[in-house]
């Protein structure tokens, strides 16, 4: 039997019952893409259900206060995902009166959307032979044909979206895809592969060979690069300081705590001597109440070592803190979209 009906046929027999599974409606097959996007299905399945709830349709999204919209996505990372997915609704609302659209060139076009979400969506809610390729289709790919050009080169880019195209089952686009990543999330994993299980293991080369861990090549090596923040809990009345994060950096417009980054790991005391430091406080008199440091937060490409300074004003605020920070109410403050480092936080201390 050739890849494609051995595949499909597995995923008709092993599927995990996935709620976008069980629909055509292009809203909810683009959210579900735009969330499981560098996330496992078992952490995006609660977000897809709370935004199901709350916006069941592409104009309920569309309306949505851009502010609810990242709360709602909070702790899912990668939060322009969120804003595009936001700004795309509304496009679709506007522009398409609410219908998702059907032709490939205008989904590609959708903000967010690249070449693997376009396919996915074709595919699925449409039923258009598009073949996706993500992590998973790398990884099954490269094994089964134990290839050894890298994956993220711009020739594996070519190579591997060939391979796939070659194998889609044209008359089921949208199982075969899922299938194929289906296999890569539950058989054919990363470091546990479960070989004796695969229903293409008689066809797999690397499995043959032995070699199914030296698959997919990489070209490079992920770097990782830490960073120190030094966070300020700074309290007055009930009040707490937050400021929103600028674009360019990671979470974009997400709120936090007043922030000291360093280049390297120093002492409390020279962080309270610093020049930030000064221009935070001014004259204003405080107490230090604590200072705790955070386990290392683990991004994809940086590790945070975090720091908090617990501190309370004393006496009559002076003119303290710059003036892009926000006085929030401690009861309030839960309603900003917050990264979870933050969240985590203030759940510790207010
Ligand atoms: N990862 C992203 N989309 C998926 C899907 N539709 N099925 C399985 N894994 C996925």
């Amino acid at each position: 039997m050739n890849v494609s009906k051995v595949l499909l046929k597995w995923y008709d027999l092993n599927h995990r019952d996935l709620p976008w599974r069980t629909t055509s409606d292009p809203y909810i097959i683009w959210l579900s893409e735009i969330i499981l996007q560098q996330t496992r299905v078992d952490q995006g399945l609660p977000y897809f259900q709370r935004f199901i709830v709350k916006y069941p349709s592409i104009s309920h999204l569309a309306k949505a206060p851009e502010e609810q919209v990242m709360k709602l996505w909070q702790g899912l990372g990668y939060y322009s995902r969120a804003r595009n997915l936001h700004a795309t609704a509304k496009i679709v609302d506007a522009l398409y009166s609410g219908i998702f659209p059907s032709d490939y060139e205008l989904i590609r076009q959708l903000k967010g959307v690249g070449d693997y979400t376009a396919s996915a969506i074709a595919s699925i809610a449409f039923g258009q032979p598009r073949a996706v390729v993500d992590g998973n289709v790398y990884r099954v790919l490269s094994r089964l044909f134990a290839e050894t050009t890298p994956v993220d080169s711009s020739a594996g880019k070519k190579l591997f979206a060939q391979l796939a195209k070659g194998l889609l089952d044209h008359k089921k686009p949208g199982n075969f895809n899922q299938a194929m990543m289906e296999l890569g999330a539950m058989v054919c994993k990363p470091a546990n592969p479960l070989c004796d299980a695969c229903p293409l293991n008689n066809q797999c080369i690397a499995f043959k060979e032995n070699t199914v861990l030296n698959f997919p090549v990489k070209e490079k090596v992920t770097r990782i690069s830490p960073r120190y923040f030094n966070y300020l809990l700074v309290r007055h009345n009930k009040g707490i300081y937050m400021n929103k994060r600028q674009p360019g950096d990671i979470w974009d417009q997400l709120y936090e705590l007043p922030l000291i980054e360093t280049d390297s790991l120093m002492q409390p005391e020279t962080i309270m001597k610093s020049p930030e430091w000064k221009s935070y406080f001014n004259k204003q008199q405080f107490h230090l109440k604590s200072v705790k440091n955070y386990p290392v937060y683990k991004l994809s490409h940086q590790h945070i070592y975090a720091r908090l300074f617990e501190l309370d004003i004393t006496g009559k605020p002076g003119k303290l803190l710059i003036s892009s920070f926000i006085k929030v109410e401690e009861s309030e403050a839960g309603s900003y979209p917050v990264p979870r480092l933050i969240e985590k936080i203030l759940t510790d201390h207010l």
